[in-house]
């Protein structure tokens, strides 16, 4: 069993106040926050390591341990998502760099296609955009429906035998859409491409199993799974790593550069380390094994059932005042644990309301987003401007949460609808 106000504890900044109020931090979606364990194992690398950690670089005490306690937070991810080897898992700055690389390396054809959606993050789409410009190929643009879901008939129409790459958001960071991704990857497998998922929103609220996806790519965010910032995740299928261009050349990704003939021949490693140049992020790859081992010790269908509560709870709330359109399917069990909405109204916009609740709430803030997520073009879409300066606020929930803090956020938006009556 899990004690939930246990957990709560390991975020000590939950239970501080700050100005004299106590926080509800309802800004997950963005970057979760990270409990002790987490900033301790990067403690523990900044203390007493502080080397050069990497196959066959320093080899004295420091440097092995800084090389075995990296391997082994290497070993924690690919537990954590189920792939079949260590070898398959990159470490990366941040899931944009994950999507950056695949994006760059995978070989298209100017006679080739790759195939999007409207719902995509900017870091999911603008990798594609620029490849596809790059090299004369087409981006064909799979349109989300109204409600923010993805239907697996208009993938089927935009994707043939031409199509090299598929890539999707597994769950929206805007409308908290969770795509039908298994109807998808058949799809898109029956005519040879290669699926890419975003699974920057997913992997950190539930179980991800790469093997049963059967995705060949995908991209985690670690600052939103309580892990630290400045490290990402791209998993891929071994052979196809294999098979990719260099991203990043330099030190660390090779195995020799041999002199001959005045010519450099560069050797480079198998992958994962073929895709790590340069010196790593150490205490960062520490802290991310860290917060895998926290969010296993709860257990990812622990973490996904609660928040589903909290999402049916948050979602009907605010769809019972009335005074707000809500993005996204309105059946709490198609969606992850946020919620992007907009007053009816325009006496006020998306920024007052963030800053009303960050300020102007008796005893609290909430901590909450507004703007357009990096995801304008469905906003377009259905009819939302962020060149005219519109957009939505966005509520998002993690494990530290509690049903109180969402009933007190719930009792102060009804008193805001109220007051811009
Ligand atoms: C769905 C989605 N994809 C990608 C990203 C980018 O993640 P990162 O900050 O790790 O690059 C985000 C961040 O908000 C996101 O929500």
């Amino acid at each position: 069993m899990v004690i939930w106000s246990r957990i709560r504890k390991d975020f000590p900044v939950l239970s501080e106040l700050y100005d004299g109020k106590s926080l509800i931090y309802f800004d997950s979606a963005c970057m979760a926050l990270k409990p002790v364990q987490v900033w301790k194992a990067m403690e523990y690398y900044y203390k007493y390591l502080g080397a050069c950690g990497g196959a066959g670089r320093s080899t004295h005490s420091l440097g092995v341990e800084t090389s075995l306690l990296t391997e082994e937070a290497r070993d924690k991810i690919t537990n954590f998502i189920h792939a079949e080897s260590s070898n398959e898992i990159i470490w990366t700055r941040n899931a944009t760099e994950g999507l950056n690389l695949v994006a760059a390396t995978i070989p298209l054809e100017k006679d080739e296609n790759v195939v999007t959606t409207t719902l995509e993050h900017h870091s999911g789409m603008l990798p594609f955009f620029k490849r596809c410009k790059e090299t004369g190929s087409e981006l064909r643009l799979v349109e989300a429906r109204e409600d923010g879901t993805l239907n697996p008939a208009d993938f089927e129409e935009k994707i043939d035998d031409k199509t090299k790459i598929v890539s999707f958001v597994h769950a929206s960071n805007l409308t908290g859409t969770v795509a039908p991704l298994k109807e998808v990857v058949k799809i898109a497998h029956e005519h040879d491409a290669l699926v890419i998922s975003d699974e920057a929103q997913y992997a950190p609220h539930q179980k991800l199993d790469v093997r049963d996806i059967d995705v060949d790519f995908c991209v985690l965010s670690v600052h939103k799974a309580c892990g630290p910032t400045g490290i990402g995740v791209l998993y891929g299928k071994y052979e196809l790593l294999e098979s990719l261009d260099m991203f990043m050349v330099g030190g660390d990704v090779i195995e020799d550069v041999v002199y001959e003939g005045n010519k450099v021949i560069p050797k480079y490693l198998p992958p994962p380390h073929k895709f790590e140049a340069g010196l790593q992020n150490y205490g960062g790859m520490l802290g991310a094994g860290a917060a895998v081992d926290y969010l296993t010790n709860i257990g990812m269908d622990n973490v996904h059932n609660r928040e589903l509560s909290f999402s049916k709870k948050l979602l009907e709330g605010i769809l019972e005042l009335d005074k707000f359109e809500v993005l996204g399917p309105l059946d709490y069990k198609q969606r992850a644990a946020l919620v992007s909405f907009r007053p009816k109204s325009d006496a006020v916009n998306h920024n007052d309301i963030v800053e009303y609740f960050n300020e102007m709430i008796p005893n609290h803030k909430i901590l909450m987003r507004s703007g357009n997520m990096c995801v304008h073009p469905f906003q377009y879409q259905i009819g939302i401007k962020p060149n005219k300066g519109e957009g939505v606020v966005r509520a998002s929930l993690y494990i530290y949460n509690t049903a109180n803090e969402i009933e007190i956020f719930l009792g102060a938006l009804e008193d805001f609808a109220k007051a811009i009556e």
